[in-house]
């Protein structure tokens, strides 16, 4: 192989589109739900993609291998030792939702060690290409899990989180999987930041910014962190809804319907103040087995969920929370039980990488705009570890998390293309 002459390289990746179509049409098949795409994390939806992209990759001369966490790890047959360029993202997804969330940044990683491998190029770094497990939040109630136990960042609590279906816990689908279960709840660090010279992630963009803004390809800065509760309990009284008046009441939906809007409230004065936050309750209801029109609800379960890109902005909004949640409770003699609070810090992404990549966009004709992504992702827990990382959003239509995801094949082998010219330009 040749070192690699760096910029007319781009049709390396460009005549790789019959074989990216290939692969999402076969994840789709996969990973079908009849309604969506759904790729358990640690669980057998998430191996599926992960046996598939690891049988592409094999059958194009590229190295396969796993790290301790299970995540697998593609690179060059003969890689040079030294620091790396890590790139990927993840292979699961939430139940019902989209072919693109996670699956679009391993095949682009695996689409430019093709290119490099078919065309005798080798990068000035070694790149590595990694299919994360464990993402979605929506499984386990806890996101980052594969790229989170290679910095020994998965706590018991985290460990022992129950898998939304099968109850059963996370450290015992990550050992079904094949992950190195005592090392990770020994908090041993199983990755090097030092070994990793930048972490690079392909991912659609989950909101509606890009298609509004006519952008295919954007740069990112900054992605949002979050803190959440996957299951808080408001418990009043249930009672006959005929027989109780107001004032003898203790309604457990009203009490939440008061703690949402007071929420929400507060929500749009901070907007006006310039803050950057959005918050959800993604989960809401009462007990089917005893909910009835005629009886006044005594318990409603609930999630919460906010997001900022400041640490002060997310801190300062959950306190509210929970001082209006004892107001709540005072006023309407209701309790709020909270299970356990989970943490994920926003992250910024690396300026010299960001300048690196509008300024590659801009040279290969592509949009040199920066945005912020509103959805966590992988590079924030890299990046939180003190490695370079950065991230290109591609252009999808109808948001994520759900089946109806649509990114044009045009726009993401423009954005493979960037990442390409990346990974051959020396840092
Ligand atoms: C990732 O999918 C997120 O919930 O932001
Ligand atoms: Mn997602
Ligand atoms: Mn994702």
């Amino acid at each position: 192989m040749t070192a690699a002459p760096a910029m007319e390289r781009s049709e390396g990746t460009d005549a790789l589109a019959p074989l990216a179509s290939a692969l999402f049409a076969e994840l789709r098949r996969l990973g079908g739900d009849g309604v969506g795409i759904t790729r358990d994390s640690y669980g057998p939806g998430e191996d599926a993609a992960i046996a598939h992209v690891a049988e592409v990759a094999r059958a194009e001369g590229i190295e396969v291998g796993f790290d301790a966490a299970r995540n697998l790890v593609l690179s060059l047959p003969g890689e040079a030792p030294g620091p790396y360029v890590l790139c990927g993202s993840h292979l699961d997804s939430v139940p019902q939702g989209g072919n693109y969330d996670g699956a679009a940044g391993v095949v682009a990683g695996l689409l430019c060690l093709v290119a490099m491998r078919r065309a005798g190029v080798r990068p000035p770094r070694p790149v590595r290409v990694i299919g994360l497990r464990g993402e979605e939040s929506a499984w386990f109630g806890k996101a980052y899990m594969g790229s989170s136990a290679l910095f020994g960042l998965l706590t018991p609590d985290d460990l022992a989180a129950a898998h939304r279906r099968s109850g059963r816990s996370l450290g015992e689908c990550m050992r079904d999987c094949g992950a190195a279960v005592d090392r990770i709840a020994a908090g041993e660090r199983l990755l090097d930041p030092a070994e990793v010279a930048a972490y690079l992630e392909l991912h659609i963009e989950q909101g509606p910014v890009m298609v509004a803004r006519d952008l295919r390809t954007a740069v990112v800065t900054g992605i949002r962190g979050n803190i959440r509760h996957k299951r808080i309990v408001c418990r009043g009284e249930a009672g006959h809804s005929g027989a109780v008046p107001r004032w003898l009441r203790r309604d457990a939906v009203f009490a939440v319907a008061e703690l949402l809007s007071r929420l929400d409230e507060h929500w749009r004065a901070l907007l006006e103040r310039g803050l950057d936050l959005v918050v959800t309750c993604g989960i809401i209801a009462t007990n089917p087995d005893e909910h009835a029109i005629s009886r006044i609800p005594g318990e409603v379960g609930f999630s919460f969920e906010v997001r900022s890109q400041s640490r002060d902005t997310l801190e300062a909004f959950y306190h509210l929370m929970r001082t209006e949640c004892a107001g709540i409770a005072a006023q309407r003699k209701v309790e709020f039980a909270f299970d356990r609070r989970v943490d994920s810090p926003p992250a910024r992404m690396d300026e010299a990488w960001v300048r690196r990549l509008v300024d590659l966009s801009g040279r290969l004709g592509l949009p040199t705009e920066t945005v912020p992504s509103g959805a966590g992702h992988d590079a924030a827990v890299f990046a939180n570890a003190g490695i370079p990382s950065a991230m290109v959003f591609v252009r999808n239509d109808n948001g994520s998390h759900n089946p109806r995801e649509a990114m044009e094949m045009a726009d993401f082998m423009a954005a493979t293309g960037l990442l390409y010219r990346a990974l051959l330009e020396p840092a």
